[in-house]
């Protein structure tokens, strides 16, 4: 099925050739931008975000300019109707006449799934709650893509809030489909991934998942090292979260024993736990990451919309 008018709310909305598809397109438009700069002329990105961003909503801004596209929207509920009780089905109902194609961050999980049943443009989830972030997800894949060559036979070890980090959710779920893949999950034991999500992935796809809370066990097995923050946002009080804020913290030192190919890769925004000596070592890519995740989103939105 073409990804014509469709929405992304779960990355399990895009079959695996689509995936590799949206990240192909989104090498060429990389390694080749001024080709895609006018095939959005005409088209307008709405972004509702309800929530805190810096990188997906202006990487979503920048991929629409870049296609000779314009956006719209608010990046703060409370300068939106939201702030006098207006709906999310109310909201979107206006907008998706405002604008060719949507955008949308939101604390409540299920938030875009709901937009998505009312509008009749395509929704895109900018991150729902502590749930999903697909658009994540394809920035991650299209770095493993760039600097790996394939997403295939790898050992990825995910470290720090693997219960509220929604990129970990959707990047768990996606790469268990890919082929030869398996686990290392790293997290104090109160933040370990949600039971639900384990036994799925188990279930579903028979991956090998390796639960430690130490990060130095496997890191000279690891190829992948995906680093989170702690989401301090979604704990219940601020106690539990100081105590658990600076509970992994990786520095040059712990890399000394880590393959030369790894890849380090971070959602960001970092707080502790990349030390700032790890940021010149080769294998850092986090920073590149954010860079391609402009151009994935470009991908995205020009096959959603039906120009590419
Ligand atoms: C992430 C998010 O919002 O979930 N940020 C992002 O989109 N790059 C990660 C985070 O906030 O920790």
């Amino acid at each position: 099925m073409p990804l014509i008018n469709r929405h992304l709310i779960d990355p399990n909305d895009l079959t695996l050739e689509e995936l590799q598809q949206i990240i192909e397109l989104g090498l060429k438009m990389y390694n080749q931008p001024k080709a895609y700069s006018e095939i959005c002329k005409g088209k307008i990105l709405g972004t509702l975000f309800y929530e805190p961003s810096t990188r997906t909503r202006l990487s979503f801004e920048s991929a629409m300019l870049k296609m000779g596209g314009t956006v719209l929207g608010f990046s703060d509920a409370n300068t939106s109707s939201a702030k006098k009780g207006e709906s999310i089905a109310d909201t979107i109902r206006v907008l998706d006449d405002y604008a060719d194609i949507l955008v949308m961050r939101h604390p409540r999980e299920g938030a875009p799934l709901l937009a998505s049943q009312f509008s009749t443009v395509p929704v895109i989830n900018g991150g729902d709650g502590g749930h999903q972030h697909p658009t994540q997800t394809l920035t991650d894949l299209i770095t493993i893509q760039n600097y790996r060559g394939s997403i295939s036979n790898l050992k990825v070890a995910f470290c720090g809030d693997l219960l509220f980090g929604r990129t970990v959710h959707s990047l768990l779920k996606t790469l268990s489909r890919f082929e030869n893949i398996s686990f290392v999950l790293v997290s104090p034991s109160e933040l370990k991934i949600p039971c639900h999500l384990k036994e799925e992935i188990q279930q579903e796809y028979n991956v090998e998942i390796i639960e430690t809370t130490s990060l130095e066990e496997h890191l000279p097995e690891i190829d992948i090292l995906y680093m989170t923050r702690i989401q301090k946002e979604r704990f219940f009080n601020e106690e539990d979260y100081v105590k658990l804020k600076d509970c992994y913290i990786l520095n040059q030192a712990k890399l000394k024993h880590a393959k030369d190919n790894l890849l380090i890769l971070h959602p960001l925004p970092r707080v502790n736990e990349i030390s700032y000596d790890v940021d010149d070592d080769p294998r850092a890519k986090y920073f590149e990451q954010a860079k391609l995740g402009v151009y994935v989103r470009m991908a995205l939105m020009a096959m959603l919309l039906g120009v590419a």
